[in-house]
C-alpha cells in the first residue's frame, strides 16, 4: 500500500477547476518530487492533501485512511506536515518561539531539539533572535524545522529552494536526505537540480493533470519529456 494516494482528484477554485482527475501514488521512505511549471497546479495538489481545498470528486487516502472531509487539523495529527511556499513563520517571534507554537503541547522533546541544531546550525545561533532578523536560506530552515519537531510520516515541501543561494540549497539538500531517511517528503520544485539529487519517484503536474510518473532515474534520461514537460533545455 502506498503512504499516500490520491485517486482521480479535481480541485475546483471559485468557478474553476484548478485540478483535473489528479492521481497519484507516494509510495513510503524517501523523497518523492512533483514537478510543473508556474500554475500548472502544484500547490493546489498539496493544500488539497492538507483539507485547505476540498478535491470534489476524487479523495485523498494516508496509509489507507481516507482524509476527504476530515479538518486540517485533523489531517496534521495524523502525522502530515505542510511547510507552505510562503514559510509560515512568525517574524516577530524568536526562533525558539516559532518552534514552541509548532509543538502540540508547548514542550520539545530533547532529541528532536537536538537534531534541529544539527541539522540547521544557524538555528541555535539565532535562537533568541526575532525570526525576522534571520536570512532567507535561515527562515527557509526554520519552516522546515517546524514541520519536523514532533514525529511525522510525511511532509508536504512547497519551493523551498526558491530565491536561495547555491550553498543554501546545498545544505538544504543534505538536510532533506537526512530527514528523508525516517519521514517520507512530498517536494513540490520547479529546480530541477535540486529535485533531481533527491527524489526517487516523481511526477510531473501540467495544467492541472498528472502528465507523467515514474522514477527519476528515467525522467532525468529523457531530455525530450523534460524540455516538453518543463520547458527545459537539454
Ligand atoms: N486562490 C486562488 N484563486 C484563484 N485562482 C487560483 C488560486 N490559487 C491558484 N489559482 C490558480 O490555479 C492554478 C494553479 O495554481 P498553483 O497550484 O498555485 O500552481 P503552482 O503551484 O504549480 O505554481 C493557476 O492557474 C492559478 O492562477
Ligand atoms: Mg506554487
Amino acid at each position: 500500500m502506498s503512504l499516500l494516494s490520491l485517486t482521480s482528484m479535481q480541485t475546483n477554485i471559485g468557478q474553476y477547476a484548478v485540478l483535473h482527475d489528479v492521481s497519484l501514488e507516494v509510495p513510503e521512505g524517501g523523497v518523492f518530487v512533483l514537478l510543473g511549471r508556474n500554475g500548472a497546479g502544484k500547490t493546489t495538489t498539496l493544500r488539497s492533501i492538507m483539507g485547505l481545498w476540498k478535491p470534489s470528486p476524487g479523495s485523498v487516502a494516508f496509509r489507507g485512511t481516507d482524509l476527504t472531509g476530515l479538518h486540517t487539523a485533523d489531517i496534521a495529527r495524523l502525522g502530515i506536515a505542510f511547510v507552505p511556499e510562503d514559510m509560515g513563520i512568525f517574524g516577530g517571534l524568536t526562533v525558539e518561539e516559532n518552534l514552541v507554537l509548532a509543538t502540540a503541547n508547548g514542550t520539545f522533546d530533547r532529541d528532536a531539539l537536538a537534531r534541529i541544531w544539527r541539522l540547521f546550525p544557524a538555528l541555535e545561533t539565532f535562537w533568541t533572535k526575532p525570526a525576522w532578523a534571520l536570512s532567507g536560506g535561515q527562515k527557509q530552515m526554520l519552516s522546515v524545522a517546524r514541520a519536523i519537531i514532533e514525529p511525522r510520516e510525511l511532509i508536504l515541501i512547497d519551493e523551498p529552494t526558491k530565491g536561495l543561494a547555491p550553498s543554501i540549497i546545498d545544505a538544504m539538500a543534505e538536510a532533506f536526505r537526512e530527514i528523508s531517511a525516517n519521514t517520507t517528503i512530498l517536494l513540490v520544485e520547479q529546480n530541477f537540480e535540486f529535485a533531481r539529487s533527491l527524489g526517487r519517484q516523481m511526477a510531473v503536474i501540467d495544467d492541472g493533470r498528472i502528465a507523467h510518473a515514474g522514477s527519476m532515474e528515467d525522467f532525468v534520461a529523457n531530455k525530450d519529456l523534460q524540455e516538453n514537460l518543463l520547458s527545459l533545455s537539454a
